[in-house]
């Protein structure tokens, strides 16, 4: 990202001094891309979506957030703001029933193959990229689980 503000800044100073248009009566604008510019100071540099930095829990909560929240909701009731057009309304994980319902293994398998896979909606997308990552699999079942009953 850098290198892409630094070159984008070259070419406009560059155009800018050297006048090609014939309109040169205005020094190029002092552009915030700067070179010098120190870098946008953000909380952190993880990939969004759960890249393969930062340790597992970490990742797997980055992805809950981007991911998994969009439709099951940061509160885990399955109100996450596009639940509302889904038919079945994505899981509740609060509910008692439904976690006292379903093993370790089966919410792997869900995130993993996706709701299809098991009979359930296909808008329960898949996440095959996991099995390569079991640690975070096992995260998001630790997430998933504590919405459920305290033990
Ligand atoms: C595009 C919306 C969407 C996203 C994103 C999504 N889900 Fe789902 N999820 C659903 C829907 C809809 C269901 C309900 C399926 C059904 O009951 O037929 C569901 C069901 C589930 C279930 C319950 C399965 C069962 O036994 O009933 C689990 C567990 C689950 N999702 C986990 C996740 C996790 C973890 C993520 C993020 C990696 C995620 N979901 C992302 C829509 C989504």
């Amino acid at each position: 990202m850098r290198s892409l503000l630094f070159v984008t800044s070259f070419v406009v100073a560059t155009i800018g001094t050297q006048g090609g248009c014939g309109k040169n009566d205005q020094p190029p604008p002092p552009t915030s891309g700067s070179p010098r510019a120190t870098p946008e100071s953000g909380p952190s540099t993880r990939p969004a979506g759960g890249g393969a930095e930062g340790a597992p829990s970490e990742v797997a909560a980055a992805m809950f957030r981007d991911v998994c929240a969009t439709c099951h909701g940061g509160s885990g009731k399955g109100d996450g703001p596009a639940a509302e057009s889904l038919s079945p309304r994505p899981r509740n994980y609060t509910d008692p029933a439904w976690q006292a319902s379903v093993t370790d293994d089966d919410i792997k398998k869900i995130i993993l193959e996706g709701g299809q896979a098991v009979g359930k909606s296909a808008m329960m997308p898949a996440q095959a990229q996991l099995k390569a990552k079991p640690e975070v699999l096992a995260e998001l079942v630790k997430i998933i689980r504590a919405y459920g009953p305290k033990k």
